[in-house]
This record gives structure tokens, C-alpha cells and sequence, in this order.
């Protein structure tokens, strides 16, 4: 595996993608002096250049690219060199129009924005394979490249594609699936609604049908069609890692995207790098925000990963783009390393005078370096220098919330009981709790080892193959605490029904089965009361349960299922596992969840923190960092406890006698030595 790239930096890392080919030569020199003033050490460059380095099969343009990167190396700026592979150039789309992608209205996409390549296409996988070939050759021994950003947020714009050539290869992977026809026709369910297909021709990708299209064929082209864009990926890492072994790669992730299964893409990459975007106008923003670094952080268990992207300022594509306000830059950016991030870039580095991002912000914005954001880009680069302590600190957590892609995408298809469901907000939920009681946590797939773990929440796993079936199982035996929410266990890997229904494989764990599901008519509210006076309303949803050795813990107490169980709980191996069977109101499902972190121990990191004040540790071999963050527009006064009295102020914070006051937006790290 390749050094990862602060191993080389000894900083944290802290720049933004270049693009200078949208700049005059003179200005480059004017970049690099910024650059050393904002204590830039790292820049991602030519994401966007294919047409500027490549005019034509065999044409190539790599001298203002040299001369760029001699430039940066000169003044002592790294560079994560791009593949380039991400918007195809218009010379390639003339000449291959079977390049462009094609949706499932049967619509071929245009040239004219980017991304406009369908992922199943030898043409653009040959042309980005010469492309990637090229670059590695002539830039991997390059002194200021110390690693690699492999196309750009695949599937962003372009996530699947349903053209000829993708149905072909649809095939192909289909055919590497299931052994045989019959193999397909079984778990596809075409029995139903006369599909059963007699030879792999008659395969289609799910395009636009009079009907809901086959669930479990849909699934697959789910799965498919996040492995299309995965093989690119891999294609052009194949490249690399045979021409520069030593140099990291990467591609930025975009928080929990749902068309790709990002702890499989994580699993092909030296390290983890992601954009995020939150809305400065959504006072909620942190809080989303929070759960995608703690899976940036998860993806690979725990290891250190980079911001690739966030705006210094406002962005350009919302309907209606806030800027950030004073100290959310700054505030926003100690979030991504209080939760595991070993850096902080942004898009962009020089904002653009044309094209459509115009007025996206950049660190150097179109008034120049005399500005509110170049100010407070510069201050932040200075901080980021008194930081390097926790370049090799981590998170830890006790806590795990469950989830799974295959099961999220399953759970959202058409025809089900309820299209109230949405995985996220699910996940959210529970995250919100856990996050205002600074509870660390990991977001893991089921199959993954959870033997860390004292409690793990499953607020959805509609869809459970046997592997995590026979993994909670364990967990479960083992002394684990789990938590399953409702409509969970409902289907097999093909989006099959388990034989006798939900719960099936997880049955014996949970104690239970699911007689009927229930959805709540519209506006209805229903009552929860259960044991330690618990008292809860709920509504959307609700199921018929039938206790079969677990215990009733909470029941419903009006409404259609008035009596019925609510919440049960069963004593498994040595652990327990806890099934909702509503959707709570949010304090409800927090009186639950402290319940049961309290009875297993685990406790929040702060006494009677402010409810917008966020907190976590990175511990490292030798010292431990404490990060906290103001995420309201008052001031906030923390109260700390007695195993961080004495350790030393690395940044801001005023501090009384056992407490720390923190400005609007305010953040403090203190490091203590172990
Ligand atoms: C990202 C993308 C960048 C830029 C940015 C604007 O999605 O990777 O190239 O477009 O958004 O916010």
C-alpha cells in the first residue's frame, strides 16, 4: 500500500483544486505567492483538463502542465495530480458518439456540461486508459506529485446508463452472477407477470415501462450500475499503481451517495477523500454533515481521510446560495478533522470568471486577496499549522449504526407498503440523538466486524443476505446490544420475502414475527407507553407482532394496534436485540436509546453540553486531542471534566476555572500528552 499522503506532508493538508488552464501564465505566479500566504501545501490539479492536454488521438499537450507543476514544486506546494478522466473532450464525442450516455427514457445525453460518458464504454475506457497511461508516465516520478485523484465525484451527474453497450455488459455482469438462466429467472421472480426470460438477449436495463419494473432486476442494475463506474475506476488505478507503486490514489466521495456502494469503492483506494457541501441557510446542516465524516472515517475502519472539496464561501447550484457566515468556514473545516479528516481542501482555489461556476466561491475570490473569505482562508491555513500533533490520532467508538447499500436501495424502489421510507432519514434520526450527546460513532455494513462494539443500531435493514444475518447473530450471542428498527429483515439479497416473512433469518434473535405491516393513515398519531414509564407517540408506521420469546417493552396504547407490542426485546446468547416496530417521535427514540446506552455504559464525552456545541477526541499514541465546536450563533460555555484540566490550548477557547467559553461559531482543541 502507498504512503498516504501527509506521511509526505508532515502537515495537515490544507489547498483546494487548481485549475490553472483557465488562467493566463502571469497569473500562476500571482497563485503560488497566495498560495504560500494562505499556507497552501496541497493542490488537486487538472481535474477538468482533458480537452487542454489531449487535442486529438495522438495529439498531446503536456508542456504548460510541466511547467505548472515545476511551479508549485518550487514553492514547496504538493500536488494530488488528476486523471483528468472526468469530462471527455469534445474532439472524443465526434468521433465516438456512442460515448455519450443515454437514460432510461431512452434520451442520449449531450456534450456541452461534463461527465457525459456512459460508464460500460470501450471507447471512453480505452481513451481515459491512454489518458491515465500518459500522465502516470510522465508526471508519477514528479516531485511535487505525491498522489493521485482519480476521475471526479463519479456518478455525480451521470450515475447510471441504460444504452445498448450498458445493457451489454448489464449481461455480462448478470452472467458472472448467477450461474444460469434458471439461476436469474429464480431469483428475479419472473414467474410473476409472464417475464421469464429464455436467453440472456432478452435482458434489458430497467428503461422506462408501462408499470413498476421487476424489483429484484432493478436491484441488480443498482448494483450493476455502481460496479460500471467502480471498473473505471479500477481501470485507471490499475494503471497507476503499475507505473507509480508508491503514489496513493483516491476519488472524492460525496457523502452517502446513493448510487454507489461506497464501502466497496472504499476498498480500492489508499485512502478516503469526500466533498461536502453543507447549506450555511440549514441550521441543521452540522448535524448531516457530522454523519458523513463519521463514514468517510468508517469506510476504512477508522483510517485517516482528506476533505477534498468544500466553498470558502457560497456555492452556485443551489436555488438560492447563502454564504457562509463569520467562523463557519473555520468551524466547518475543525469539524471534518475533529472527525477523523487529516486535511482540508476546497473547490476551488481561484474563483472562476466563466463558465457555469462563476459564482461558486474560491479561495481567492474575483475581488482579490483584500476579502472577508481570503482572510479567513489564510487564518485557518495558519492554524492548520499548530495542528500537526494529530496527524496520527484517530476516533474510537463504541457505538455503530448499521447500514447497508444494497438494502438502502431495495428499500427505496417502488410498489411497497409505504414510500414514506427513506433510509437517510432513518439514519438520521438516530444519528441526531447520538451526535447532541457527543457519542462517537462508526457507520458499518452488517457483515463487517463488530466485535468492538457495545451497542449497534440498525434503524432500517429492510433487505439482509445470510452473511449479516449470521454476523448480528454472532454479535448478538456474543453479549452485543442491538437495536433493529422497523421493516427490517423483510427480504432476502434478490428482494425476495423470507419464507413465514419478516424477521426471517433474524427471527430467533429478535424474538418475534411480523404478523401484518401497518402503516398509519395520514395525520394519524398513535400512543407508546412501555416499562420504566415510558411514554412515547408515534406515527407512518406500525406493525402486527407476535411475541415468540421476547419480551413486550413498550405497547401500543391507542390507535389500530391498541394493546399490540411496540418494542420488544430478547435475550439472545449473551446479548440482546431490541426490535421497534414504529416510527417514535424523536424525543420518544431518545428516551430509548439513552435507556439502553445507560444500561451497557456507554456515556456522553461532556457533562450538560449546550445543545449546539459538538465535541470529539482523537487519541494517538502519545496524546490525546479534544475538539469542540460552536455550531450556534451565541457564545457557549462547556463544561469539562476533570481528565482535560491542565492540558494545553492548541486553538481559541477562553478558559475559566474547569470550563471553556466559546465564541458564535467559536471552536477550541486542547491536547493533552499521555
Ligand atoms: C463538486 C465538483 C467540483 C465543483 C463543485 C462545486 O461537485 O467536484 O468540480 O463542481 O462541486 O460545488
Amino acid at each position: 500500500m502507498a504512503n498516504p499522503v501527509w506521511n509526505t506532508l508532515k502537515d495537515l493538508a490544507y489547498g483546494g483544486d487548481y485549475n490553472p488552464e483557465q488562467w493566463p501564465e502571469e497569473t500562476w505566479h500571482e497563485d503560488v505567492a497566495l498560495m504560500r500566504e494562505a499556507g497552501v501545501n496541497l493542490v488537486s490539479v487538472g481535474i477538468f483538463s482533458w480537452a487542454n492536454l489531449q487535442y486529438g488521438p495522438n495529439e498531446w499537450h503536456f508542456d504548460w502542465l510541466d511547467r505548472v507543476l515545476d511551479l508549485l514544486h518550487q514553492h514547496d506546494i504538493f500536488v494530488l495530480l488528476a486523471t483528468a478522466t472526468a469530462s471527455p473532450p469534445p474532439w472524443l464525442t465526434k468521433l465516438h458518439p456512442e460515448i455519450l450516455p443515454v437514460t432510461a427514457e431512452n434520451i442520449r445525453l449531450s456534450p456541452g456540461g461534463r461527465q457525459h460518458y456512459c460508464p460500460s464504454s470501450p471507447y471512453y475506457r480505452a481513451a481515459s486508459k491512454t489518458l491515465v497511461e500518459q500522465l502516470a508516465k510522465r508526471y508519477g516520478n514528479h516531485p511535487a506529485v505525491v498522489g493521485w485523484h482519480v476521475g471526479n465525484e463519479y456518478g455525480c451527474h451521470v450515475p447510471r446508463c441504460y444504452c445498448d453497450e450498458s445493457a451489454q455488459d448489464f449481461r455480462r455482469w448478470l452472467k458472472l452472477r448467477y450461474r444460469s438462466l434458471e439461476e436469474l429467472n429464480q431469483a428475479w421472480s419472473t414467474a410473476f407477470w409472464s417475464q421469464r426470460y429464455q436467453d440472456w438477449d432478452e435482458i434489458l436495463p430497467p428503461r422506462v415501462a408501462p408499470t413498476f419494473v421487476n424489483p429484484s432486476q432493478q436491484l441488480d442494475f443498482l448494483r450493476f450500475s455502481s460496479d460500471a463506474l467502480l471498473e473505471c475506476f479500477k481501470r485507471e488505478v490499475e494503471v497507476l499503481r503499475r507505473i507509480t507503486p508508491d503514489k496513493p490514489v483516491t476519488t472524492n466521495f460525496m457523502g452517502l451517495f446513493k448510487p454507489l456502494d461506497y464501502f466497496r469503492w472504499a476498498a480500492e483506494e489508499d485512502f478516503v477523500s469526500h466533498d461536502s457541501y453543507p447549506d450555511p441557510a440549514d441550521a441543521d446542516s452540522p448535524v448531516a454533515a457530522a454523519l458523513t465524516f463519521d463514514f468517510m472515517r468508517s469506510a476504512r475502519h477508522g483510517q485517516p481521510w482528506l476533505l477534498m472539496e468544500q466553498a470558502p464561501s457560497a456555492v452556485n447550484w443551489r436555488p438560492h446560495n447563502v454564504p457562509k457566515a463569520d467562523g463557519q468556514y473555520r468551524l466547518w473545516s475543525y469539524q471534518a478533522i475533529a472527525r477523523g479528516a487529516n486535511g482540508v481542501m476546497n473547490f476551488q482555489w481561484r474563483a472562476s470568471r466563466g463558465g457555469a461556476e462563476k459564482f461558486h466561491s474560491g479561495m481567492v475570490p474575483h475581488a482579490g486577496k483584500d476579502t472577508r473569505i481570503f482572510r479567513n482562508v489564510a487564518q485557518l491555513g495558519r492554524e492548520l499549522k499548530h495542528l500537526s500533533d494529530v496527524l496520527d490520532s484517530q476516533l474510537s467508538a463504541e457505538v455503530a449504526l448499521v447500514m447497508d447499500w444494497s438494502s438502502w436501495w431495495a428499500l427505496e424502489l417502488d410498489s411497497h407498503p409505504s414510500s414514506r421510507l427513506s433510509l437517510t432519514d432513518q439514519l438520521l434520526r438516530v444519528y441526531r440523538i447520538l451526535w447532541r450527546k457527543n457519542i462517537s460513532v462508526d457507520i458499518v455494513e452488517p457483515s463487517s466486524d463488530l466485535s468492538r462494539y457495545k451497542v449497534m443500531v440498525a434503524p432500517n435493514l429492510y433487505l439482509v443476505s445470510q452473511p449479516a444475518a449470521e454476523n448480528l447473530a454472532r454479535y448478538v450471542e456474543g453479549g452485543g446490544e442491538l437495536v433493529m428498527g422497523y421493516f427490517s429483515s423483510v427480504v432476502d439479497e434478490h428482494d425476495v420475502v423470507f419464507p413465514n416473512g419478516a424477521p426471517g433469518p433474524l427471527a430467533d434473535i429478535l424474538g418475534i414475527r411480523v404478523e401484518e405491516f401497518w402503516p398509519l393513515a395520514d395525520g394519524l398519531t398513535v400512543d407508546v407507553h412501555g416499562m420504566n414509564g415510558f411514554r412515547s407517540t408515534a406515527d407512518i408506521w406500525s406493525e402486527l407482532i407476535n411475541l415468540k420469546g421476547a419480551e413486550r417493552w413498550a405497547a401500543f396504547a391507542s390507535g389500530p394496534l391498541n394493546g399490540h407490542p411496540a418494542i420488544t426485546r430478547n435475550l439472545y446468547g449473551h446479548g440482546r436485540a431490541w426490535y421497534v416496530a414504529t416510527h417514535l417521535h424523536i424525543d420518544g427514540l431518545d428516551t430509548l436509546l439513552t435507556h439502553i446506552l445507560h444500561t451497557v455504559g456507554v456515556n456522553p464525552l461532556l457533562i450538560n453540553a449546550p445543545e449546539m456545541v459538538e465535541a470529539t477526541v482523537r487519541r494517538g499514541p502519545h496524546s490525546q486531542h479534544l475538539f469542540l465546536l460552536n455550531h450556534s450563533a451565541n457564545e457557549a460555555h462547556v463544561q469539562l471534566d476533570s481528565t482535560w484540566r491542565g492540558s494545553s490550548k492548541i486553538v481559541d477557547g477562553r478558559i475559566g476555572d474547569d470550563s471553556v467559553y466559546l465564541s458564535p461559531f467559536g471552536v477550541a482543541v486542547f491536547s493533552k500528552t499521555d
